[in-house]
């Protein structure tokens, strides 16, 4: 792939955008349905609880918990002005029902109160945050007590081959990952799986409230 095509591609997946962010988003979805899935499978879901993504790119998260759990108050977060578009165009019924509220915004300043959620996931994300500590805070600040957030990647060397990734994405040891995680105060832990390559669920919960 020329390297022009490879640094359009690596913009579009840090944040999609303009015609081809059409494709993108739809691209997403299809590349990513696997790890969706097993991200979704981790979360221990309860009528009413409430959902975020943080960067759901194509919506495809809203999609299955709105066949598999209806009774989930779902919630999404994106920077990317065409994800946000794409998504209130794909669910204008679940956004009319107010079954789903999607925001423009960043990982870095989440629009909503502190302990307002029970689940928070973010899948090939964390390629693209500034600062990785700061996000953790964040995400600590609007989980519930006891609450669960799934980041879920490829690991570094899965990622190298592929080639587009060297232009701009951050590479991360999955094992300072995880000490950021613990550190900001989740308790971890790591799910290894596979599709098409090999990917990771990191699993955190947020510590329970003292009485
Ligand atoms: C590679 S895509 C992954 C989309 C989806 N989660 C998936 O796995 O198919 C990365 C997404 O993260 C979004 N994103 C990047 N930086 C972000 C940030 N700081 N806060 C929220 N979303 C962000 C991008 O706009 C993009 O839609």
């Amino acid at each position: 792939m020329a390297d022009l095509l490879k640094k359009t591609l690596a913009k579009q997946l840090g944040n999609p955008h303009g015609v081809l962010g059409n494709v993108i988003l739809r691209a997403l979805n299809k590349k990513n349905t696997t790890i969706i899935n097993e991200t979704i499978k981790l979360l221990d879901l309860k009528p009413d609880d409430r959902f975020l993504d943080i960067g759901f790119g194509g919506g495809l998260s809203f999609e299955i918990l709105e066949n598999e759990h209806p009774d989930i108050k779902m919630h999404g977060l994106e920077i990317s002005e065409k994800a946000l578009s794409c998504s209130k165009y794909n669910f204008k019924s679940a956004i009319a029902e107010n079954k789903l509220e999607v925001k423009q915004g960043s990982v870095h300043r989440i629009p909503y109160p502190d302990n307002f959620f029970n689940h928070i996931i973010s899948i090939n994300t964390v390629y693209f945050w500034e600062d990785v500590p700061d996000a953790f805070a964040e995400v600590r600040r609007v989980l519930k007590p006891g609450g669960t957030f799934v980041l879920s990647i490829r690991e570094k060397e899965t990622l190298k081959k592929i080639k587009a990734t060297k232009y701009g994405f951050h590479f991360y040891e999955t094992e300072d990952l995880i000490d950021a995680l613990e550190t900001t105060g989740f308790t971890v832990i790591l799910h290894k799986k596979k599709d098409y390559l090999p990917f990771l669920c990191i699993e955190g919960e947020k510590e329970q409230a003292l009485n």
